[in-house]
């Protein structure tokens, strides 16, 4: 497996990569519902100073893709998306990206990567409830009901920071986290 920059000329990969965004998120329906929403998303990542990287297998197909959005001035990247095509999941893919995509970000001299890890469909015992007024007791208590990538993404290091409550209607949330990728610098702030 290697991972390379996703180049909007590379246009077999382009396609793979949107139809692989599709399958990944096939249990999310409201997720890029048609092939060229998927297409548009992928096209997207190409916008200057976004990263969109590309895990190939060994005949150099996609096997997975993530994706980097600044935020900040450059200190934030945010990881937006990160999809493993599903015959392919549970195989480090998804660490090997996120790593990727940290030391990526960092050499644009990121200091931080969020995401946003909705959960829409009983993923966690956030799902269905009330989550005002003591957001962070939820999330200090938060549980993985099923499977959701939250706990995925705390075994790359990253924190819970905060909940969006019903940011997909009501007790619908999404789940906000954080890592340091980059080292302090002499001339930044505090
Ligand atoms: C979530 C996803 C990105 C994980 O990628 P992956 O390649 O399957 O995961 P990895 O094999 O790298 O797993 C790394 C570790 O996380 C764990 N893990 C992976 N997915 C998990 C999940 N959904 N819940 C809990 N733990 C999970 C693995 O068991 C492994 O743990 P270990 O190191 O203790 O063995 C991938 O399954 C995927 O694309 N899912 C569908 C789309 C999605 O949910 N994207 C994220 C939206 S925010």
């Amino acid at each position: 497996m290697t991972i390379t920059d996703l180049r909007a000329a590379d246009t077999g990969r382009v396609e793979q990569v949107a139809v692989l965004l599709r399958e990944a998120f096939q249990h999310i329906p409201a997720a890029w519902e048609t092939l060229a929403d998927a297409r548009n998303e992928v096209g997207e990542s190409f916008a200057p100073d976004r990263i969109s990287r590309v895990a190939l297998d060994d005949k150099g197909d996609a096997v997975g893709w993530v994706g980097g959005i600044p935020q900040y001035d450059g200190n934030v990247y945010e990881l937006h998306p990160l999809a493993i095509k599903p015959s392919h999941q549970g195989r480090g893919i998804g660490r090997a990206l996120v790593a990727d995509l940290e030391e990526q970000a960092r050499r644009r001299g990121a200091i931080t990567v969020v995401l946003g890890s909705d959960d829409e469909f009983d993923g966690t015992n956030l799902s269905g409830q009330d989550l005002y007024p003591d957001i962070a007791a939820w999330i200090t208590n938060i549980k993985n009901i099923r499977n959701h990538p939250y706990e995925f993404y705390q075994k790359c290091g990253y924190v819970i920071y905060g909940i969006v409550p019903d940011a997909n209607g009501f007790g619908k949330p999404d789940i906000m986290m954080a890592k340091r990728v980059g080292e302090k610098r002499r001339n930044t702030h505090g």
